[in-house]
């Protein structure tokens, strides 16, 4: 009998997950599970993504103690694993480099992928660019105008950005135009999806591709401090960098695990991202069973959240599951709350955190506090905050910063004429 904490029993976590897809994905599903099953235990496979994680991803991301942040708050030691300083900024590499190598001993020539905040697809396309494939990337059209720098650099990867201009024209769109690509052109194909939800065996394959993140975590407190840390933090979109944060600890009682979701401007429905923290549903949405933010017939809500990354309104199947039998607490942190987290990392470390991640942080700087001297928290800082610019920048009113926005535009505009 497998542990459910850990990793699937054929796909589900309790009610949680399984493989709701349409009939004509089923063939290309069930091969995926082939080959995942049989690489995720092949050593030379293992080599290959360990090797390309070390020498082009930059692992180990380091584990930062920072004392600076700990001492101003008066209360717990405060650790910071920096995800942010792996290759393209993000630990989207990690899951993206694993798939991309699978999808070429499947023999695909092409990937396929979703991006909200464009970190996903800019990871995807990084890996494409380094292994030799084709990749395209569906991105709702009210991100690609929020991300432009990495619809930049994904272009520059060489992969085709396309916009999708269904629904919201945000992260739930660009899911759902690039599985009904994926039912249209199967056989050279790989749809490479960036967080741990979707249909089997999706969540299981993505939280291996990114379990190195724990277990690095945990080599790298023991040798640091020794032991295992009270409290670790990490901020939930879908749950990529969370599950693969959490699973090397999960059988460890004694460690406590928060997930920080987008509170986004309110509690009102739209307002934010929070679905456990918040009134998510049960629901099967996008091939999978778990916790949505829907209305009474079915149908996604709108969310909002200061980051592009954490306004999806599902979550991954296993965090539902963990979250069900009380093993991994959610809070929900606000809009204002993560800008003031985001300043104060910033000030006292020297860290430019992704807002993403700033939402663990503010939960981090309530729950040091709360615990006291002496315990130990890690916080997953997922990505680095120099993508959120534009966005940073306009939620800190900085006028010198739109300033030189309109002169950029206007040296732009006599260069060209
Ligand atoms: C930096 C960063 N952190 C976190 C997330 C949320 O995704 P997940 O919950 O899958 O880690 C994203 C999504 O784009 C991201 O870019």
């Amino acid at each position: 009998m497998k542990d459910i904490r850990i990793e699937s029993d054929k796909g589900f976590f309790g009610q949680f997950g399984g493989r709701y897809s349409a009939e004509i994905l089923r063939p290309v599903l069930l091969e995926l599970e082939e080959a995942f099953c049989k690489y995720i235990k092949d050593k030379n496979f293992l080599n290959e993504f360990n090797d390309t994680l070390k020498n082009f991803v930059g692992r180990p991301t380091p584990l930062l103690f920072a004392e600076n942040a700990t001492r101003e708050l008066g209360g717990a030691n405060i650790y910071l694993k920096l995800e942010g300083l792996a290759n393209t900024g993000a630990h989207k590499i990690n899951n993206a480099i694993g798939q991309a190598l699978l999808a070429k001993k499947m023999g695909k020539t092409r990937i396929i992928a979703e991006t909200g905040a464009g970190q996903h697809g800019l990871a995807t396309a990084c890996a494409c660019a380094r292994l030799g494939l084709e990749c395209e990337v569906f991105m709702g059209e009210v991100d690609i105008a929020r991300q432009r720098p990495n619809v930049f650099w994904m272009e520059l990867f060489g992969a085709k950005v396309t916009p999708v201009t269904s629904g919201t024209k945000t992260l739930k769109d660009a899911v759902n135009a690039a599985l009904r690509e994926w039912s249209e052109r199967k056989m050279d194909t790989h749809y490479l999806l960036g967080s741990a939800l979707g249909p089997y065996p999706f969540p299981d394959m993505v939280r291996e591709f990114q379990s190195v993140i724990g277990r690095e975590t945990r080599e790298q407190f023991n040798e640091q401090k020794g032991g295992l840390p009270e409290v670790l933090i990490a901020c939930v979109g879908g749950g990529s960098n969370s599950i693969g944060f959490f699973s090397e600890f999960l059988n460890e009682n004694s460690v406590r695990m928060i997930g920080a979701e987008a509170g986004g401007k309110g509690d009102k429905p739209g307002e934010n991202a929070s679905r456990i923290a918040g009134p998510g549903t049960l629901g099967i949405v996008q091939g999978y069973k778990s916790l949505f933010l829907q209305d009474d017939e079915g149908q996604l809500l709108p969310t909002h959240s200061i980051s592009a990354g954490l306004d999806y309104a599902g979550i991954g199947p296993q965090l539902a599951y963990l979250a069900q039998i009380g093993r991994v607490e959610f809070t929900s942190e606000k809009d204002s709350e993560v800008i003031e987290a985001f300043k104060f990392f910033a000030k006292t470390e020297g860290i430019i955190a992704a807002l993403e991640s700033s939402h663990a942080l503010s939960s981090c700087i309530k729950i040091a506090k709360k615990i006291g001297k002496g315990k130990n928290i890690i916080v997953n800082i997922s990505g680095r905050g120099d993508k959120d610019i534009f966005i940073t920048a306009s939620a800190m009113n900085d006028n010198k910063w739109f300033q030189f926005l309109k002169d950029e535009v206007k040296r732009h505009e006599q260069k060209n004429k």
